[in-house]
């Protein structure tokens, strides 16, 4: 079912969109709770480590199946074997798109009502002159958090809506450089506090006594969530990419800006932390609590919260993008309806499950699933289970089923580029990857 569709219109587009993708929530506010609460340091490199083994040849193999395939994430396996089961991966990807869709609105809908508050930050009676007393009421209010989740969706959609280049590229193109700069003066600033180079010192000792199973999972799992694969963002957008372009060097990039990114976050929040003189293991309030404190007692504070606030919520928006993306580039392919009405059913189901989320840590907190909220539950089954098997099933299809010439082709670009690392990244892909997936996903499951 080939048919003409949108592509990106410049290669700078396509990075920022793809980079836009991968820098989100994972980054500034998941990145450093992760490694404050599983042994600092030794998580980064576990987790640098499944970044260049586990990562980037996924990340190469779901960008040539978008391309080859031409579609969305579903389609592009139909494309590619018809007559197949392996349309199956793609519904996959596209119902833990949905899910994390819902329970990132939730976050994202808080950068928001911490952006207004900042404007008080050093006035009497600000709301924030408490940052763990908001938190904890903010987040049970039935009312507030679900209005700002409601914005943030609204959007999203009003971007997608849009389509490819008009939408999603524009807005990626501006989005994108507007964030560098903000990490850029919100790290200078942070790390010229006194103490505040403790962070980097905290980050070069590790403590691998605390990895184990459970580490590994998670350390894996966040790859998988901060690279924005195993859900077929990537297939989508690589569907958009023009055939000259060079999908292995867009990978190279985009996984090297993740993790300067994510490392970057890492110095500004666990410098603040350690600033102000608490421990990085709050988990997810880390942000919410910890960097207002240091706001707080900071001249100049209430400018830097908002460029905080604003720089989680720019790195929100554009992952978001791409979540909604997989999910309303199938709907329109799929029940052939225009791009109008896909985001807006799209919008609407992901609030079906995204309230609940919200409500969570209120209302709702007596929900549990596994002993958790359904926000906490959302997250760990679709980073720690569903990213990692959607993500093994892509690596079994590329790494087995398909002919390795294929792949070599799209790579590159028929055999127009050299590829000398190609009998290593099939090597890699089609013993490495896979085993490794699999050995950490089950042992991470039996020990969860
Ligand atoms: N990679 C994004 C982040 O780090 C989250 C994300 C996951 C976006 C999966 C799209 C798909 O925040």
């Amino acid at each position: 079912m080939k048919q003409p569709r949108e592509t990106f219109s410049t290669r700078f587009g396509i990075i920022t969109a793809v980079t836009g993708s991968v820098i989100g929530l994972g980054n500034i506010w998941k990145f450093p709770y992760l490694l404050g609460q599983h042994g600092g340091s030794a998580f980064l490199i576990v987790y640098i480590l499944f970044i260049v083994v586990l990562g980037l040849p996924v990340m190469l193999a779901e960008l040539a199946i978008g391309r080859m395939g031409h579609s969305n994430a579903v389609h592009s396996f139909h494309n590619i074997a018809p007559d197949t089961r392996w349309k199956v991966v793609g519904a996959l990807g596209v119902l833990a798109a949905f899910i994390i869709l819902s329970f990132y609105t939730t976050v994202a809908g808080w950068t928001l009502e911490y952006m207004v508050n900042s404007f008080t930050i050093g006035s009497d009676g600000s709301p924030l002159s408490d940052p763990s007393a908001f938190f904890n009421e903010f987040i049970k209010n039935p009312v507030r958090p679900v209005l700002w989740q409601l914005l943030f969706v609204a959007i999203t959609g009003a971007i997608v809506i849009w389509g490819v280049k008009r939408g999603i590229e524009k807005a990626s193109k501006v989005l994108m450089p507007l964030l560098l700069l903000l990490i850029v003066v919100l790290c200078a600033r942070v790390l010229t506090l006194p103490k505040g180079l403790e962070g980097l010192f905290f980050l070069c000792k590790p403590d691998f006594s605390k990895i184990n199973a459970v580490t590994c999972l998670y350390a894996m799992g966040h790859a998988f969530f901060s690279l924005s694969l195993g859900l077929g963002v990537m297939i989508t957008y690589g569907s958009y990419i023009g055939k000259s372009e060079r999908i292995n060097r867009i990978a190279g990039h985009v996984v090297l800006s993740d993790t300067i990114f994510s490392v970057l976050s890492a110095l500004l929040i666990l410098g603040a932390a350690f600033a102000f003189g608490v421990q990085p293991d709050a988990g997810p309030s880390l942000v919410f609590v910890t960097l207002p404190n240091t706001f707080n007692s900071m001249p100049g504070g209430a400018f830097f919260s908002l460029l905080f606030f604003l720089l989680l919520a720019i790195a929100a928006l554009t992952s978001t993008i791409s979540l909604l993306e997989v999910v309303v580039a199938y709907a329109q392919e799929r029940f052939r309806i225009t791009r109008r009405n896909a985001t807006l059913v799209a919008c609407l189901g992901s609030l079906v499950l995204g309230i609940p989320s919200t409500l969570s840590f209120g209302g709702l907190k007596g929900v549990r699933l596994l002993g958790r909220n359904l926000f906490e539950f959302f997250d760990v089954i679709s980073s720690n289970i569903m990213l990692p098997l959607g993500a093994l099933l892509v690596v079994i299809f590329v790494g087995w089923l398909q002919s390795s010439k294929n792949l070599k082709a799209e790579i590159t670009n028929s055999y127009t580029l050299k590829a000398r690392y190609f009998p290593a990244l099939h090597f890699v892909l089609r013993y490495i990857t896979p085993g490794l997936i699999l050995i950490i996903l089950i042992s991470g499951i039996l020990a969860l």
